[in-house]
C-alpha cells in the first residue's frame, strides 16, 4: 500500500515535469497540476490551489464543487497552513477549530503551502470524503509537487505581492 502510494506520487511527478517541459505559465501548470493530482489519486472530492492576494487567499484553479472564494490568513485549514508556512493534515475536519466547510462532502484535508525564495505564493488543497484520508506520505508527495510547481512558473505573471511583473 505504502509502495503504491510512493509509486502514485513518482507517476504525478513523472507527469507534470512533462506538463511543465516549456511552460512557464503560473495558471496553466496549476490547472494541469490540479487535474494530474484529481484524476491520479484516489479519494478526493476537492484538489484545488488559493493564491495570496494582499492578506488573504483567493481561489484559483481547482476540480471539484464550487468553493469559498477568499480566505484570510489564518483562518480556516488553508489560512493556518499558510500562516504556519507548514503542511496541516486534518483527519475530521469537524474537529478542526475554524475549519471552513466548503463542499459538505468533505470529511478529512491537507493543505501544502508553496512557497518560493521565502515568500508565501499560496497553498494547495485537497479534500476527501474519508476521514483519516491523508497522513506523512501524501504530505512529502504533495510538497514534492508543490515545490516542482513553484521552480517551474515565473510568478511575476500571477500578480501575488512580491513577485512583481516586469
Ligand atoms: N476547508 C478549507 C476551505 C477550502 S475548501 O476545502 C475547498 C479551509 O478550512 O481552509
Amino acid at each position: 500500500m505504502k509502495r503504491d502510494l510512493a509509486e502514485s506520487y513518482s507517476s504525478l511527478l513523472d507527469q507534470a515535469a512533462g506538463l511543465f517541459d516549456g511552460e512557464r505559465d503560473p495558471w496553466a501548470n496549476s490547472a494541469n497540476v490540479a487535474a494530474l493530482i484529481s484524476d491520479g489519486l484516489p479519494d478526493l472530492n476537492w484538489t484545488g490551489f488559493y493564491f495570496m492576494r494582499g492578506r488573504a487567499l483567493v481561489i484559483g484553479p481547482f476540480q471539484g464543487r464550487v468553493a469559498c472564494v477568499r480566505i484570510p490568513l489564518g483562518e480556516g485549514v488553508c489560512g493556518k497552513a499558510a500562516e504556519r508556512r507548514q503542511t496541516v493534515i486534518v483527519p475530521d475536519v469537524h474537529a478542526f477549530p475554524g475549519h471552513i466547510a466548503c463542499d459538505a462532502a468533505s470529511n478529512s484535508e491537507i493543505v501544502v503551502p508553496l512557497i518560493s525564495r521565502d515568500r508565501l505564493i499560496g497553498v494547495l488543497d485537497l479534500d476527501s470524503p474519508s476521514y483519516g484520508r491523508f497522513d506523512a506520505a501524501d504530505a512529502a508527495g504533495l510538497e514534492a509537487l508543490g515545490a516542482r510547481l513553484v521552480a517551474a512558473c515565473d510568478w511575476r505573471l500571477a500578480g501575488i505581492d512580491g513577485f512583481e511583473a516586469g
